[in-house]
């Protein structure tokens, strides 16, 4: 084998900028439950090395070839010759009831043959990446933890003095919790699941250690489309900071800047609050109306109403949203909020403004982006490290807000205060 150097890129859109890499030569855990996306990742990240031109081996323990390919064929990749996959097949008497009840441990026999058949496969395809699909037969087969945990560190130091970057995926199956692979492994990557009352499910991932490497800490969204694994790094404002000069915004309705000073402030958050009917959106539209006269564009992300509703609304109000938007003028976005998680809506956000250039963004309404994620308990922090962002980029953000109740009482959701607002 040809000796590499520098890191291994996983081949996953983000996932790379939160890891760093991966250190080669090493070993790594990748865990989460049945259907987390383990293989996924597993197949990236072998199809990467391809394109580097490096050998491969997925050795296979829980899914037979034709699977592995299946699903793979699913996003639309096809395994090269340089990705060798080696199906190992369970030992007999693992399946053979009568066996198992035998007092003379033949596992220790099958253990020791398993690990040597995974050698052996290294030795005859000499690949400078490795994937170990799952750990949960290994551990069957070991029985007790002690001898799981040499097992693996016999592993490890095969690969160690080997060379190769290795990938262990663990379906997280073992009753309770194993850690064994934690203390042995260079790094430890877990994907997580997370099925809400509505809505498609929230996948997430996190790095729990990587030995020598600073990494991006926490939560990071994850989604899975046909195409592959993306990873979406959590927005951290504080990492995008840009110099611009702060001016004033006018509206073109004299009387209105007069009413607000002069005009908003660039790089500032505004909430137009309002019980329904009350015009907030026309309040809002007319920032948008006069970002346009000036000659920038405006980003829309509309939660509760139907865009062509909207459009004809505006209309009616001597404001061609829909031409403007033809025009390019306007980005105008239907979010569908129980499809999209918080942080998959920041990085959303965040793209557009960045690729457009955008001045003026517009968020209609909270009361939507909340009622949509309504178990999301961070939702606050999301929004304010979104705001702070945009804010930072000289962006200016327009938010409604629908109070309820009746004149004399008028209401906003519960906890507009704790918005808080840069
Ligand atoms: N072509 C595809 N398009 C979109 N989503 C897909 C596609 N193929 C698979 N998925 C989704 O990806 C999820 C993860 O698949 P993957 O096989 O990587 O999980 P895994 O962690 O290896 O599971 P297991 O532990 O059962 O092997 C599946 O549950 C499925 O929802
Ligand atoms: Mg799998």
């Amino acid at each position: 084998m040809t000796k590499l150097d520098g890191k291994a890129k996983t081949g996953v859109s983000g996932l790379d900028d939160i890891l760093g890499d991966l250190t080669r030569g090493r070993v790594f855990l990748l865990e989460g439950e049945p259907g987390a996306g383990k293989t996924t990742i597993a197949v990236q990240f072998l199809l990467e090395g391809e394109k580097q031109g490096e050998k491969s081996l997925y050795i296979t323990l829980s899914e037979t070839e034709e699977e592995l390919r299946q699903s793979a064929a699913s996003h639309g990749w096809t395994l090269g010759p340089d990705i060798n996959v080696f199906e190992l097949i369970p030992p007999e008497s693992l399946l053979d009831p009568k066996q198992q009840q035998s007092l003379l441990y033949s596992s220790d026999l099958e253990l020791g043959e398993t690990t040597q058949q995974i050698f052996d496969a290294v030795e005859r395809t000499r690949p400078s990446r490795v994937v170990l699909d799952s750990l949960s037969e290994i551990r069957l087969l070991a029985q007790s933890s002690l001898r799981y945990r040499r097992q693996i560190l016999a592993i490890k130091h095969y690969f160690a003095r080997y060379g190769a970057t290795v990938v262990m995926l663990d379906d997280l199956t073992a009753e309770p919790a194993d850690k064994t692979v934690h203390s042995v492994a260079h790094g430890v990557i877990r994907l997580e699941e997370i099925a809400p009352v509505y809505g498609a499910e929230r996948r997430r991932i996190r790095i729990l250690k990587y030995r020598g490497q600073r990494y991006r800490r926490g939560y990071q969204d994850l989604t899975i489309t046909p195409g592959g694994l993306n990873v979406i790094p959590r927005l951290v404002a504080s990492d995008h900071r840009t110099k611009f000069v702060r001016t004033q915004l006018s509206t073109n309705i004299p009387e209105f800047d007069a009413l607000l000073g002069g005009g908003v402030d660039t790089g500032s958050s505004t909430l137009v609050l309002g019980p329904a009917g009350t015009g907030k959106s026309l309040i809002v539209m007319t920032f948008v109306m006069a970002a346009i006269a000036r000659g920038e564009k405006a980003a829309l992300f509309i939660f509760d109403e139907e865009l062509g509703l909207l459009f004809d609304r505006m209309q009616g109000l001597g404001i061609e949203l829909e031409a403007e938007r033809k025009k390019g003028n306007i980005l105008l976005e239907q979010i569908d909020a129980a499809e999209l998680s918080p942080g998959e809506f920041a990085h959303k956000v965040v793209k557009t403004v960045d690729t457009h250039r955008i001045k003026t963004v517009v968020i209609d309404s909270m009361n939507g982006y909340q009622a949509a994620m309504p178990e999301e308990n961070s939702l606050i922090l999301h929004l304010h490290e979104l705001l702070q962002y945009l804010n930072r980029q000289g962006a200016t953000t327009f938010m409604t807000v629908a109070q309820h109740g009746l004149i004399g009482d008028m209401q906003a959701p519960k906890n507009v205060s704790m918005w808080r607002i840069p």
